[in-house]
């Protein structure tokens, strides 16, 4: 395949926001789609409030900065994306609504662009299978955020060519990020061992073992972790991280992966982390340490 040209990200949360930058930072021209218009009316300030903080830390110019944001669009048309050679999806963890959405694309895409999802955890082969070209359809899980992780896990489906692997390790490789490869196995590499431990973190605060200030504090100085596992799970969203555990359970049949019944509850409450200003930690008194950090 040619080198991409266009880019179409669908979601435009913290991830999705995060891979179209990405995007025109390295020049790719890029549709960011997302069915909540409050959602893309945010993303614009986002967006360009982090580039900003590129130019001041002499990591692009000005130049740069306003070329890369001249190189985005925004739309809530899924056919916008037509023309796109290839399309990240970074929608909700959700494989009913993942599924419909590659339907979706498979009709309206070109019949050569490549599909790649974002998912943290869902079977990239049953996404594929809801397609017509499930040798085009792929895993491509960045960390978050996007444009600071150096990190790209490249997961292959059943049917994933050599050609779709190769286009996205190059596209990868094009936003200087480093690869890993996983096969299509629940959780793939780095949730399959992060999030059992987010999970029993959730425990060890449920058993009264410790206070979430200890637990954390537990981990990042005696395991030299930058975040502690509640913090992380804060700022990933409880509601990402209950999803992928469910996945875990049912996909790897295990009971050890069961959803720790705090975090199941934490999640039914609302309080999702970081993005809704309360998860383990309360953001909105502004008391808490704001860090941008590792995973996923
Ligand atoms: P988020 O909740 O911040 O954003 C999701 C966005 O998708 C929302 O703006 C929502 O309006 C939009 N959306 C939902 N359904 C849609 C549809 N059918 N069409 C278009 N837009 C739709 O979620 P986040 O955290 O960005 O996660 C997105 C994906 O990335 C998930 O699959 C998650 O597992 C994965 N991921 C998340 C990481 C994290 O740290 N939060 C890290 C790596 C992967």
């Amino acid at each position: 395949m040619a080198e991409a040209k266009s880019l179409g990200v669908v979601g435009s949360g913290q991830m999705g926001s995060g891979i179209a930058q990405l995007g025109a930072m390295h020049g790719l021209h890029v549709w960011l789609l997302d069915t909540d218009p409050t959602a893309l009316c945010r993303v614009n300030k986002s967006i360009s409030s982090s580039l900003q903080r590129f130019v001041s830390k002499g990591q692009i110019s000005q130049a740069a900065c306003t070329e890369a944001l001249g190189r985005l669009k925004y739309t809530s048309n899924i056919d916008e994306l037509r023309s796109a050679d290839f399309i990240v999806e970074a929608i909700v963890e959700s494989e009913d609504v993942k599924k419909k959405l590659f339907i979706e694309l498979d009709k309206i895409t070109k019949s050569s662009a490549i599909l790649a999802s974002n998912t943290s955890s869902i079977s990239i082969t049953r996404l594929a299978s809801a397609t017509s070209r499930p040798c085009q359809v792929i895993g491509m899980h960045f960390m978050n955020p996007p444009p600071i992780m150096k990190l790209v896990e490249i997961v292959r489906g059943a049917d994933t060519s050599d050609e779709t692997f190769h286009a996205t390790k190059a596209l990868a490789e094009r936003f200087h990020k480093t690869i890993i490869c996983s096969q299509d196995y629940s959780g793939f590499i780095v949730n399959r061992i992060l999030m059992p431990m987010i999970n029993e973190a959730f425990f060890t605060l449920y058993t009264g073992v410790a206070t979430k200030e200890d637990i954390d504090t537990g981990m990042k100085l005696g395991t030299n972790h930058p975040m502690g596992p509640l913090e992380l799970a804060d700022f990933i969203g409880l509601d990402v991280c209950l999803s992928i555990m469910k996945v875990l359970h049912a996909g790897l049949g295990d009971s050890k992966y069961a959803p720790c019944p705090l975090l199941v509850q934490y999640v039914d409450a609302g309080r999702v982390g970081r993005k809704c200003g309360i998860g383990v930690y309360d953001y909105r008194k502004g008391s808490e340490p704001i860090k941008a950090s590792p995973r996923l």
